[in-house]
């Protein structure tokens, strides 16, 4: 259902609104493999990311819908070699209790924008779990395109997490 999206609002995050992104994160990282990370990060940590991309001028969004925060996207470095000066890495989450309202294609599809204009040619995702069919799927449909399997690349709640890895040309 789609009923919902004219009411989402995309934004530059600012400092006052991580406690809720970090609740949203908070979620995925405690009880799924979506993401990696085995602990939530402390709200500081969480900071210092928003810093390490805003300081390099890269995109830190947020949705809101009804003013209340539904989901974030980030762009980061991929790599500091200077020759990846063109590619880019992405990361998004949107709540678990708003999905398939069409929040994460307004955020990676602003994300997506903002990247290509400031002169970045690719953009990687890189999705924690073969199973991750939603995420996969979600990334297809904004013009990703599968380039790889890292198989049992982590090891989480006890079991090895492939990682799959999309592209797509800005
Ligand atoms: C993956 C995720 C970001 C998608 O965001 P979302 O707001 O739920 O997705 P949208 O409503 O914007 O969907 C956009 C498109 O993605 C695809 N999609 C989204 N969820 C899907 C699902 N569960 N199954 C299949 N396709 C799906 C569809 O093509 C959809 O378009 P449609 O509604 O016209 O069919 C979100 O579900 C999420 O945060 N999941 C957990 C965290 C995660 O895996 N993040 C990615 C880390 S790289």
């Amino acid at each position: 259902m789609r009923s919902k999206k004219e009411n989402i609002v995309i934004s530059d995050a600012k400092a006052g609104d991580f406690p809720e992104i970090l609740d949203i994160y908070t979620y995925y990282v405690a009880n799924t493999t979506v993401s990696l990370e085995e602990s939530p990060p402390a709200f500081e940590e969480m900071l210092k990311r928003w810093k390490d991309s805003t300081d390099k001028s890269l995109p830190y969004l947020v949705a809101k819908i009804d003013g209340r925060i539904v989901g974030y996207a980030y762009a980061f470095q991929y790599r500091p070699r200077t020759a990846y000066r063109f590619t880019i890495e992405e990361s998004v989450y949107v709540s678990k209790d708003h999905q398939g309202l069409g929040v994460g294609h307004s955020l990676l599809f602003d994300l997506i924008k903002q990247c290509k204009e400031k002169n970045y040619k690719q953009m990687l995702a890189v999705i924690a779990g073969a199973d991750n069919l939603a995420s996969i799927a979600f990334h297809k449909n904004l013009g990703f395109k599968q380039s790889g399997v890292l198989e049992k690349f982590g090891f989480k709640f006890n079991k090895w997490v492939d990682t799959v890895l999309m592209q797509k040309e800005l």
